[in-house]
């Protein structure tokens, strides 16, 4: 079977004729809002399954239960601290909420090594151990009681609350246990996947005697980021990542979740939907291209992900690179000829798309010394193909994800909703935000507003929020 398959990629990829001319790259990657609502409806397809108690198991698209369930106040205060684990940096963070949506915060950025990613789970949970360590003593937390409210702090439960954000895909059965369905963005740790990833950090925390702290909620980077921006302004039901990964949960009301076992006076949840593998199960089909398939077939996890793979950070670099070699081929840039930094795989990274961009039409200064940093030397009409090739792979992110966003907007039923996001691709991009909201509005079916914002730091600021909102419940 595996043979069979392969061999249809290969097909595949030798069929697909060569892009070689601009229009025909627009029109291959690029994709009209006829078909972007289509690929709406298969989303919101793969969301009724996600939800339905009979169809979770199969389901593309898992729409997790998170068991989030209060939104905040405005009215959370104390000092909580934060993990962060998601990229190749992992943070600890201190944060502050005060009143007045008051909030300080103070953190330590940690890198997380290839070889941490790849390596054993005891070793990575035990790293993050240490570091959670390390930042307690140097932040002298180690003797007062933070998280609770003046009164309290006289208890005898002295441990310092911590809200872990995890930003992989997690099963759920409260707000601090998840176990790790599959790890994504190029981690392969083992002896993670199908365990509870809080116990694993307790079981690296109680090795370092006198080390007092309490995980009371572990979450995922876009809860954190619905969070943090709904602590702000409560119209907010949406959180985004396009970053190095990308995925988006939701406000959902537990009447629609099939598998709902949770208080009875609750009337939501946010779900942590994990569209980053929407398309596993052939729902992309007519939209991947010969591109999208290459770059699947030399990531680290072949056939997953596959709408991550379209739309976010740590893959359009490689998407560009193989544009960029395609109209090389085709004489259109380098005068035929590939520079050295194209011909090897990730040869180039994402944010070059950002700084080609950001120049101003008709000029190149951006473009041009960010393009001297990979060795590669550009005449002006090169780099107007380039920016051509830049803005298609930018473009189809945005629409892609646009497209996403729809299907969880038209079963919302508010005439006024704000979506939080965050991660480097929104953030860095010059025009990400404008082609987002400007398809959203195109492909809206029942119109609203829709407000589009930049989230400050969800993976802490939410982090802390949670853990807040839940010790207040603990209470
Ligand atoms: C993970 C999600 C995460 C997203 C953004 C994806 O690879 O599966 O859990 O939210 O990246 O960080």
């Amino acid at each position: 079977m595996k043979f069979f398959d392969d061999a249809l990629g290969w097909m595949n990829r030798l069929c697909t004729p060569r892009v070689s001319s601009l229009d025909a790259l627009r029109s291959t990657v690029l994709v009209p809002n006829s078909k972007l609502r289509e690929l709406s409806r298969r989303m919101a397809s793969c969301i009724e399954d996600g939800l339905g108690k009979d169809t979770h198991a199969r389901a593309t698209v898992k729409c997790f239960q998170t068991y989030v369930q209060d939104m905040p106040t405005g009215l959370e205060r104390g000092t909580y601290l934060a993990l962060d684990l998601g990229g190749s940096n992992f943070r600890v963070l201190k944060g502050e909420l005060g009143i007045n949506k008051y909030f300080y915060m103070e953190q330590e950025t940690y890198s997380c090594s290839q070889d941490l990613m790849t390596g054993s789970g005891e070793h990575l949970f035990d790293h993050i151990a240490e570091c959670l360590k390390k930042f307690i003593d140097a932040q002298g937390l180690n003797d007062g009681a933070e998280g609770t409210p003046p009164a309290k702090s006289k208890s005898k439960n002295r441990s310092l609350p911590v809200g872990f954000t995890f930003s992989f895909p997690m099963s759920q059965r409260s707000v601090d246990s998840g176990v790790l369905t599959r790890w994504t963005k190029g981690f392969t740790c083992d002896g993670v996947v199908d365990n509870d990833v809080v116990e694993l950090l307790r079981r690296s925390i109680a090795k370092h005697a006198g080390l007092s702290v309490r995980i009371c909620a572990i979450l995922n980077d876009t809860v954190g980021t619905l969070m943090a921006c709904a602590w702000k302004d409560p119209k907010t039901k949406l959180g985004l990542i396009v970053g190095t990964g990308s995925n988006c949960c939701y406000v959902e009301k537990v009447d629609a979740i099939g598998l709902y076992v949770g208080d009875p006076d609750k009337e939501q949840m946010i779900i942590n939907l994990e569209w980053g593998s929407f398309g596993d199960n052939g729902e992309l089909e007519g939209f991947l291209t010969k591109y999208d398939q290459e770059v699947d077939a030399n990531s680290v996890n072949p056939r997953q992900q596959l709408f991550e793979k379209m739309v976010s950070g740590m893959y359009l670099g490689e998407i560009f690179r193989l544009l960029l070699v395609d109209m090389a081929k085709a004489n259109l840039i380098f005068d035929g000829r590939i520079p050295e930094a194209l011909r090897r795989r990730r040869g180039i990274t994402t944010d070059v798309i950002s700084n080609v961009e950001r120049d101003p039409p008709g000029s190149y200064g951006n473009a041009r010394e960010c393009l001297k940093k990979f060795g590669i030397e550009a005449t002006d009409r090169d780099l107007e193909v380039i920016r051509n090739v830049a803005e298609c792979v930018s473009k189809r992110s945005a629409r892609m994800v646009a497209a996403g966003l729809v299907a969880i907007l038209n079963r919302i039923d508010e005439p006024e909703i704000t979506i939080g996001v965050d991660g480097s691709v929104y953030r860095h991009h010059p025009h990400y935000h404008n082609i987002l909201v400007e398809t959203i509005n195109e492909l809206l079916e029942n119109k609203k507003k829709i407000n589009v914002i930049l989230s400050e730091d969800g993976s802490g600021r939410g982090a802390a929020v949670v853990a807040a909102a839940v010790c207040k419940s603990n209470r």
